[in-house]
């Protein structure tokens, strides 16, 4: 049982337009270069492979690319653009579902590890991407680092969005690491929809000792796809945790 939400019909329905931004090529390329560059010959698996925004281009360079994902409504949308032998992909929990095979590398991008909620299932996550590795394999992770510098005492809330269009906003617990974005969407005919997603937020550093317990080391962390050095003012990662070439 996983604590994930699920993303239903209509969360899947309308996941590309609202996320519009994310599938444009400056944002998708930087980082199908370097998963490409990691991957080598591949095979990869992709966690949590939604829609396929960075799993079809990978295999359009010919790496061969699977995925797990735990919404079904997403994987119709995947279907729609790649088949099955494309792209084959296991529904089910990131955490724990087993895809038969080694890869040389398993990624896990755009914040999604923080759809697992409790902290044991995010090391469950780190386990299971160590043991889909082959000797010498790559586990990347693109996570954002949590907003909380920006949260003055007394308040709850931290906005990321305000456009006309869209007002997004984190809220957070403290104590227990869990969060909510909330989103309000301006729709033509001048109402507005509400939606949110929840996640629990992960510091770089709670990271590297999840890798640690799944027996993997950290070679590399940058800001960005294009390999900006990681700073005190960054406000997300790529890291690239590598399991021992040799037992
Ligand atoms: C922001 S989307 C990212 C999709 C894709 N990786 C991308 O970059 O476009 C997050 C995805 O994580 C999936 N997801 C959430 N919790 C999951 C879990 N526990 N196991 C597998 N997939 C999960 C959701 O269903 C959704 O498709």
């Amino acid at each position: 049982m996983t604590s994930s939400d699920y993303w239903d019909e209509d969360t899947a329905r309308r996941f590309e337009d609202d996320s519009a931004d994310m599938f444009a090529p400056e944002v998708v390329e930087p980082a199908v270069d370097m998963l490409a560059r990691l991957a080598g010959a591949g095979p990869a698996l992709e966690f949590a492979i939604g829609t396929g925004r960075v799993a079809i281009p990978l295999r359009d360079r010919g790496i061969p690319v699977q995925g797990i994902e735990l919404s079904q409504p997403m994987i119709d949308r995947l279907r729609s653009k790649a088949p099955a032998d494309a792209i084959p992909v296991l529904a089910g929990d990131m955490a724990t579902t087993r895809v038969p095979g080694e890869f040389s590398l398993v990624y896990v991008v755009w914040n999604s590890i923080g759809n697992l909620r409790t902290q044991a299932e995010q090391v469950a996550c780190f386990r299971n991407a160590a043991r889909h590795l082959a000797l010498g394999g790559r586990f990347v992770v693109e996570l954002w680092v949590p907003g909380i510098r920006r949260l003055p005492p007394g308040q709850k809330a931290v906005p990321f969005e305000i456009s006309d269009d869209h007002v997004g906003f984190d809220t957070y617990d403290l104590v227990t690491q869990q969060g909510t974005s909330h989103h309000y969407r301006r729709l033509p005919d001048g109402t507005a929809r509400y939606g949110f997603s929840n996640f629990r937020y992960i510091w770089p550093a709670e990271c590297d000792l999840m890798a640690e317990l799944a027996g993997l080391r950290l070679e590399q962390r940058s800001a960005d796809w294009l390999g900006a050095p990681f700073t005190s003012e960054s406000e997300s990662h790529v890291s690239v945790w590598r399991k021992p070439a040799e037992r």
